[in-house]
């Protein structure tokens, strides 16, 4: 019987649903996700294979990343269809090029377990190799907000950035960010619900094109 807010091995993961939780072998040991996400945002995010050029420009740009999502109570997990001892070599490898050490875990998920359960795996594109899938999970572990690229497109780290930064403010302030939104543009306030409000509205000094759109800053 399934419970509420959880999914089965044959469905996609939804934004609003708990965050599957698993036990895995990662580059950092064994991990258990729900211990990995307790009080913490997590950002997992799979890609397709190691040693290929598009996931390594992002895997390096997530390592480069790492302390400043820190700064964020934002943690990062990789995963791909590739084995423990493939993506320590890989790990390795990128140091020795690059300079760049990936020191958040990546799952092996040599089985495809965790990338099935979370929908990585879109046979349409490939039945082998996990998708680039990328996973906002809230330090309550649900699913926030979900990003998914083919193969042949990188993502961009930029978007990354700004929709952690944008699910944090508006969670703090109760606001929705509009097209586009970055830190320090102003924020929508929720329409009015009731007519009290509605009057506070018209006195406030919002930047307002309508009762139903009005901006400020936070
Ligand atoms: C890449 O990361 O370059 C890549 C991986 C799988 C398929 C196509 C490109």
């Amino acid at each position: 019987m399934e419970q509420q807010g959880q999914i089965n091995a044959t469905q996609m993961p939804r934004i609003g649903d708990q965050a599957p939780d698993f036990k895995a072998m990662t580059t950092r040991g064994m991990i258990e996700f729900s211990e990995y996400n307790k009080g913490s945002w997590v950002i997992l995010f799979s890609h397709p294979a190691d040693f290929t050029p598009v996931c390594t420009t992002e895997m390096s740009a997530f390592a480069k990343l790492e302390d400043e999502f820190a700064k964020w109570n934002t943690k990062l997990m990789g995963l791909s269809i590739d084995s423990i001892h493939s993506h320590i070599a890989w790990v390795h490898n990128v140091k020795k090029n690059l300079g760049i050490t990936m020191r958040f875990p990546i799952i092996a998920d040599i089985d495809m377990k965790v990338a099935k359960l979370y929908g990585m795996l879109q046979p349409g594109e490939s039945e082998t190799a996990a998708v680039r899938a990328v996973y906002f999970i809230d330090p309550l572990g649900k699913i926030r907000l979900i990003m998914y690229y083919p193969l042949n497109i990188g993502r961009s780290m930029d978007e990354i950035w700004r929709v952690t930064k944008a699910l944090q403010a508006s969670d703090e302030n109760g606001v929705a960010m509009p097209l586009n939104w970055k830190p320090g543009d102003k924020v929508i306030v929720p329409p009015p619900k009731t007519v009290e409000e509605m009057e506070e509205r018209e006195k406030s000094d919002y930047e307002m094109v309508d009762f139903y759109l009005a901006k400020k800053d936070i």
